[in-house]
């Protein structure tokens, strides 16, 4: 095995291909509003592996011990549903990815080893004594994903336990423990204000077990930062400043969130996963089609929408770069 510490040990392993045959487009058509864009999720998979796998988890890592109450947050009373997720998780990356990830289970003493990072962990399933964190935090430590964890009682969902590294500028501390409703309520009216919300939060409640769910969320960013919560807004929230007409390409990306709904059968919760993908103008542009939606559903979006996910002041020169790259890929 390999010291605990190096992060990068079989980099190898995980094939590469370029940001732009791989990141998921999030429009279907020249326009969007907010509506239950929900899909299921045919793979059935949590996870999605990518080549920035390395770069991330030491990020993750990063930022669990050094902020730790931003990005970790658990009920106590959440730890049964955190071994069913552990469980859950560890089944699908030793079935779905044998090369990645190995499982051992001899009754209640498991072996689980990571096999991208040299790291091996021996412990008694439903004894948090022998992990080094909670299973939510221990687990969430080899995924690219957000693990947020949702318990259904009384006839709604609240936000019960949360390993968040890589916010789209929420927080989780603030969160923990809201229902549905009240965790949507700083997104606009057209959402949490016109009954669309509820009919959400419903279809959420009657998600059945082997049946998950899929739906993507995005927004527009300066540069690649994946954590963009809103306890440091001071180091993030003054990029937008720099975007000039001549730069936007490269400085400005699209932030999409692939986000996937499980029921858990044994806590009769919801696990919400949030894999966030980053890609440059510029390279989003390499594919002429996504180039010329986004720029129809720039120009379609409502002023609302575009304040609320904090680009509204330098979407005109986002406009413009792309209107100067259809004009370029079809001259006449
Ligand atoms: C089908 C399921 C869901 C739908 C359709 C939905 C819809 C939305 C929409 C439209 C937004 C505004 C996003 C934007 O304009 O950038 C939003 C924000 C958000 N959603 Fe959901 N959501 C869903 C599930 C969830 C779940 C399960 C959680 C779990 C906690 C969640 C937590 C949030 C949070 C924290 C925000 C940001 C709110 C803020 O500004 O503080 N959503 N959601």
């Amino acid at each position: 095995m390999m010291p605990k510490n190096s992060l990068s040990v079989n980099k190898e392993l995980i094939p590469d291909q370029p940001l732009v045959e791989r990141v998921p487009f999030p429009f279907k058509g020249n326009s969007y509003r907010y509506s239950n864009n929900a899909a299921s999720l045919e793979s059935g998979r949590l996870l999605d592996i990518t080549p920035e796998y390395f770069e991330e988890i030491e990020l993750k890592r990063h930022l669990l011990e050094t902020v730790p109450d931003r990005t970790y947050q658990s009920l106590e009373h959440s730890m049964e549903a955190q071994w069913e997720i552990l469980e859950m998780i560890m089944n699908e990356m030793a079935s779905a990815h044998p090369n990645y990830f190995s499982l051992n289970k001899d009754g209640n003493r498991w072996t689980f080893i990571n096999h991208l990072l040299g790291e091996e962990q021996t412990f008694t399933f439903g004894d948090a004594q022998t992990l080094p964190y909670e299973p939510l935090d221990f687990i969430g430590r080899h995924v690219q994903e957000d693990l947020i964890y949702l318990g259904q009682r009384d006839g709604d969902l609240y936000l019960e336990a949360g390993q968040l590294a890589f916010p789209a500028n929420w927080s989780l501390a603030f969160d923990l423990g809201m229902d549905f409703l009240s965790i949507h309520s700083p997104v606009p009216k057209a959402f949490s204000g016109s009954g669309l919300a509820e009919k959400v939060r419903g279809f959420i409640m009657r998600i059945e077990a082997g049946k998950p769910w899929t739906r993507f969320n995005w927004t527009i960013t300066v540069e690649p930062v994946l954590d963009t919560a809103p306890e440091n807004f001071d180091e993030w929230g003054h990029k937008k400043e720099q975007v000039t007409v001549d730069n936007v390409g490269e400085l400005v990306y699209l932030r999409v969130e692939d986000q996937r709904l499980f029921r858990l059968p044994g806590s009769n919760g919801i696990l919400f996963g949030i894999h966030t993908h980053l890609i440059s103008l510029d390279e989003l542009c390499k594919n002429h089609q996504w180039m010329n939606q986004f720029y129809n559903v720039l120009l379609d979006l409502p002023d609302e929408l575009a304040e609320y996910k904090g680009f509204i002041s330098y979407k005109e020169k986002i406009v413009s770069y792309l209107e100067n790259k259809i004009k370029i890929s079809s001259p006449i």
